[in-house]
């Protein structure tokens, strides 16, 4: 028998792998780009935000781990042609994208300006096609395969709650073109799967949580759990690594059990 530390990297070890994290500079995307730097990845944490992605990768570098910082905005495609292209370049390839950059303003329907539902699609949905797009790109030039993670919500599965009427249907479309997706770059060994987090508490969320959100929320999740980023890497990874080699397509569902009540 191998020891169970070598086994478990077989399956789940990053190293050697060039990752490209978007929206990275905080909250869930901070999160994964470190999870990502521990298991062993190189990686380029980008986001609008220059100082946030410039302090996580200082983090990662800090703790022993390779890391750059790109001022990347997923809603400009000039911005994402150079971003992907100048991560692929630092790394010398790309194995790993996450798309982690959404944003989700809670606005009811009746009154929402078409400007609003168009950022969220503009962010969510467009951002999510054009990073893949460039990706993909890259790592068909690096030869080996890839693996994309997308970042839906169970808001895309379920009504949820009033103002959710554009975040929805987008995270909805994330999930619906994980799918679309994962066939079209299949014979490329490129796997694109995604993960539906529940409510999880970071610096865009915190807002919610100051007003009640929490206990809401542990009134109606059976397993009476405030998730934190944390709680997503495990899946995460699963899905990043060797370990999720047969799964392509899917999307997965990770919030302490919200959506089964
Ligand atoms: N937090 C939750 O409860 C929750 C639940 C389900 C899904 N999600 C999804 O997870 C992702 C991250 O959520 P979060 O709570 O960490 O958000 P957050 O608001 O805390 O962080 C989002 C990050 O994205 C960056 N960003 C914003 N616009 C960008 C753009 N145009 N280009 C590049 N980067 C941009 C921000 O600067 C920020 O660093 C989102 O896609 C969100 O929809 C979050």
């Amino acid at each position: 028998m191998t020891d169970v530390s070598e086994y478990l990297r077989g399956l789940f070890g990053l190293e050697g792998r060039r990752a490209l994290v978007t929206g990275g500079g905080r909250g869930i995307g901070r999160g994964l780009s470190l999870a990502l730097a521990r298991a062993g990845a190189a990686v380029v944490v980008t986001d609008v935000d220059r100082d946030g992605a410039t302090e996580v990768a200082r983090a990662i570098e800090d703790a022993g781990g390779r890391a750059v910082a790109l001022e990347m905005d997923c809603m400009e495609e000039s911005s994402v042609v150079r971003g992907v292209a100048g991560a692929a370049s630092e790394l010398g390839g790309l194995d790993i994208l996450v798309n982690n950059a959404g944003v989700y303003p809670l606005h009811t329907l009746e009154d929402m300006e078409q400007e609003l539902f168009d950022d969220v699609y503009r962010l969510n949905v467009r951002g999510t096609f054009l990073c893949t797009r460039e990706a993909v790109k890259a790592m068909r030039e690096s030869g080996g395969g890839g693996a994309i993670l997308n970042l839906a919500s169970g808001a895309g599965k379920r009504g949820l709650q009033p103002g959710l009427g554009a975040y929805g249907p987008s995270k909805a479309a994330v999930i619906q073109f994980t799918r679309n997706a994962a066939v079209e770059f299949a014979p490329d060994g490129i796997r694109v799967n995604a993960i539906a987090p529940g409510f999880v508490r970071t610096e865009g969320t915190d807002p919610l949580f100051a007003g009640g959100l929490g206990e809401q929320l542990l009134a109606h999740q059976p397993l009476k759990i405030i998730g934190t980023p944390e709680d997503l890497v495990g899946i995460a990874i699963a899905l990043l690594s060797q370990a999720g080699s047969f799964v392509t397509g899917a999307t997965y569902v990770i919030d302490g059990g919200f959506l089964l009540l």
